[in-house]
């Protein structure tokens, strides 16, 4: 995810020296040589007043002000910024701390840092691995194994009970559970007449579940109550260390595979769920936040004439790194085994199985991102503190 500033971040030491004021902003400096510029509809928009005591949620209306708002004074002390404003006999008083833990300019600009970090084949010596039981009875167990799911997206829960229930017990110990078409939990198992390839014992190659929702499931937690049969191993590549690769070397696939959306569908009696995506997700700052693929779901293609061919090309070169061995991660999920990884990054894929030499069944849910990492960050304001002084 990526980590914003926290409280813990402030530093007492750093006094301001200097402040004037510009056309539409207050120029600050601080003592240690930094300084930063604070727009004035900015901290009109940030007085303490505005805010509601309880919620801490905001209650001012930024248009009850003019555009061109500004201070009539300002003064500073040790602690605090005063200012008066040049409308409704206003006064805020900014605390200095919090003025440079926020200022967005210059040097002092935080752009909130991701906490992932790819991994290749070697990952397979040092995935991290909880126990069941430490996960449910240890808050701290929690926080450092959800960091470690966060940074790697990809983790092994060991000693699960042998129970429907073991994969919600652990998917709760997060939030509430991510429900789909396939239920709110759903058995991998070999059936008569599937409605998805899941649930044959075909191989399945390395894909993200449910690009054809418009939002696909984030975690995704797959239980082994029991792998008796021949086959069926289990397959994952971190698509973040793939597609860096992709990126620096040949930088056009990579665009057509983050500018041109394909369609994804997934149809059967009762629903028909289809959505277009670009294959990668980038956020605002460029850097890599998702993939969606799944050649099974992927429907036909409809791209600009002038784009099919490149795109094809395109396409077929990310499907060959898939299969690259240097990226491929393979083991045998055994009975009480349980594997959670972020769906949105690490892709995921099976060997086939023979069915008829031993049963196999994996059980599964699902817990969005942003349940993930807003429980992530309340259990950090606890123990954060504690990791970084270990
Ligand atoms: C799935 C899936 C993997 C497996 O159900 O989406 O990919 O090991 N299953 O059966
Ligand atoms: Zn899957």
């Amino acid at each position: 995810m990526l980590n914003g500033i926290t409280s813990r971040d402030l530093s007492n030491e750093i006094s301001i020296t200097n402040i004037t004021q510009q056309s539409n902003s207050l120029q600050i400096e601080w003592d240690d040589g930094h300084h930063a510029s604070f727009n004035f509809l900015w901290l009109r928009d940030n007085c303490s007043s505005g805010f509601h005591s309880d919620t801490q949620e905001r209650t001012f209306d930024q248009l009850s002000v003019g555009a061109d708002i500004h201070p009539l004074s300002f003064d500073f002390t040790d602690s605090q910024l005063h200012i008066t404003w040049s409308e409704n006999n206003h006064d805020s008083q900014f605390c200095q701390q919090w003025l440079r833990l926020h200022a967005y300019s210059g040097s002092l600009s935080q752009r909130p840092k991701s906490t992932y970090r790819s991994w290749d084949n070697c990952f397979l010596d040092s995935i991290p691995e909880v126990d069941n039981q430490a996960l449910l009875n240890d808050d701290r167990v929690l926080f450092e194994w959800m960091t470690e799911l966060d940074r790697d997206g990809l983790t092994i829960v060991r000693n699960m009970p042998k129970t429907d229930e073991a994969v919600v017990d652990v998917a709760e110990r997060i939030d509430y559970l991510r429900r789909t078409n396939f239920g709110v939990t759903f058995n991998v198992v070999s059936v008569p007449n599937p409605i998805n390839l899941a649930y044959t014992s075909i191989a399945l190659p390395l894909h993200t579940d449910l690009p054809n929702q418009e939002l696909p499931p984030g975690y995704q937690f797959l239980h082994c109550l029991v792998n008796a049969s021949e086959g069926g191993a289990s397959l994952f590549v971190d698509s973040l260390k793939v597609l860096e690769d992709l990126r620096s070397e040949n930088l056009e696939h990579f665009r057509l595979l983050s500018e041109y959306a394909i369609p994804f569908r997934f149809h059967d009696d009762e629903h028909d769920i289809c959505q277009y995506h670009p294959i990668i997700n980038l956020n605002t700052f460029g850097e890599i936040v998702e993939i969606k693929y799944n050649a099974h779901l992927a429907d036909t293609f409809d791209l600009p004439e002038e784009v099919m061919h490149d795109y094809y090309l395109a396409y077929r070169n990310l499907m060959g790194r898939l299969r690259e061995p240097r990226y491929t991660i393979k083991l045998k999920l055994q009975s009480g085994d349980m594997v959670v990884f972020d769906n949105r990054r690490v892709m995921h894929g099976r060997d086939a199985f023979d069915a008829s030499a031993g049963s196999r069944q994996l059980r599964g849910c699902y817990v969005d991102r942003t349940e993930f990492q807003s429980r992530l960050r309340v259990l950090g304001e606890r123990f954060k503190s504690d990791l970084e002084g270990s």
